[in-house]
């Protein structure tokens, strides 16, 4: 049975207020799917019910708890390693040959990774790391790696995968390397799962200090969000990035028309980066925001 329209405009301004996340008409088959059973958990018979029980208990400690429970439900966490892999050929033949000549005096490199997931995209910069530039080892590297759901990011902390996720993206010279095999599943080994740190952060929300961004990967999230929160949000991106800070977005995902600050280039393949403008773009120029 579908959800009311009440409940699911009830449900939509729930989420958008919380993440940002906007839930276009035609979503409630995505309410019904994602919610059913956050519904079941709570020992409720449908989504109609859980929004009932939801607003019943405004007032109440429980509120809290079930409002965070549905909006994480209605998340979309889809990922995997090397994602696209153009970013990720540009990451090593382009970005962080520049970076590392850039930061050879302080040594070290901050990168941030902006919804992570379960994991595989900030284990994937881990490995690359690893893999091609191992003098990095004596430098202070830091990935932080953030998302708005705390049930991924208990997946992520774990470094866990099944075999499913690893035949996605991920080249088998690489999961035999950097990968233990633990019964069915295979975990990441201590060494790259100790390069990256998972903490919890809602975009919306305030963000924590943790200095200048070498590197932010902010992929396939944005396009959740609307007009004004990508600008709000890409304002901010650029406040935290280092003035030759690089910032990846998802394929479909670009600054035009909403942070003039943070210019495009096209580099390896489909892909783009970001770079903070340094002056005013020519007409007929190579560059596209
Ligand atoms: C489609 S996944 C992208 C994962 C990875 N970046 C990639 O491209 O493979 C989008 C992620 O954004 C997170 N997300 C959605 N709204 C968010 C918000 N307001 N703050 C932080 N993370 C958010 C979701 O929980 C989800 O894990």
């Amino acid at each position: 049975m579908s959800v009311s329209r009440e409940s699911f405009a009830h449900v939509c301004d729930l989420v958008r207020r919380r993440s940002a996340i906007v839930l276009e008409a035609g979503k409630e088959y995505l309410v019904d799917a994602r919610l059913g059973p956050v519904a079941k958990a709570a020992g409720l018979a449908s989504v109609d019910d859980l929004v009932a029980h939801l607003r019943r208990c405004e007032a109440r400690p429980e509120h809290e708890e079930l409002a965070r429970a549905i909006v994480e439900a209605m998340t979309t966490n889809e990922t995997s390693f090397f994602r696209d892999v153009h970013p990720f050929t540009t990451l090593e033949t382009v970005v962080l040959p520049e970076l590392i000549r850039a930061r050879a005096r302080h040594r070290m490199l901050r990168i941030w990774c902006a919804a992570a997931s379960t994991g595989q995209e900030p284990f994937s910069v881990a490995m690359l790391l690893c893999e091609h530039f191992p003098q990095l080892a004596s430098w202070d590297v830091r990935i932080f790696a953030t998302d708005i759901n705390r049930s991924v990011l208990d997946r992520a902390r774990s470094g866990v995968f099944r075999q499913l996720e690893v035949n996605r993206g991920l080249p088998v010279k690489m999961l035999v390397k950097y990968f233990d095999k633990r019964g069915l599943d295979w975990q990441i080994k201590p060494e790259i799962r100790e390069l990256v740190s998972f903490q919890e952060l809602n975009l919306l929300a305030r963000w924590p200090l943790f200095g200048q961004q070498d590197i932010v990967l902010m992929r396939n999230v944005l396009i959740y969000f609307d007009v004004p929160t990508k600008k709000q949000i890409l304002g901010r991106v650029r406040q935290v990035m280092a003035n030759d800070g690089v910032l990846f977005l998802g394929g479909s995902e670009t600054t035009m028309n909403l942070e003039d600050s943070l210019v495009g280039e096209r580099l390896t393949g489909p892909g783009m980066i970001f770079r903070a403008r340094k002056t005013a773009p020519r007409a007929g120029g190579t560059k596209a925001g």
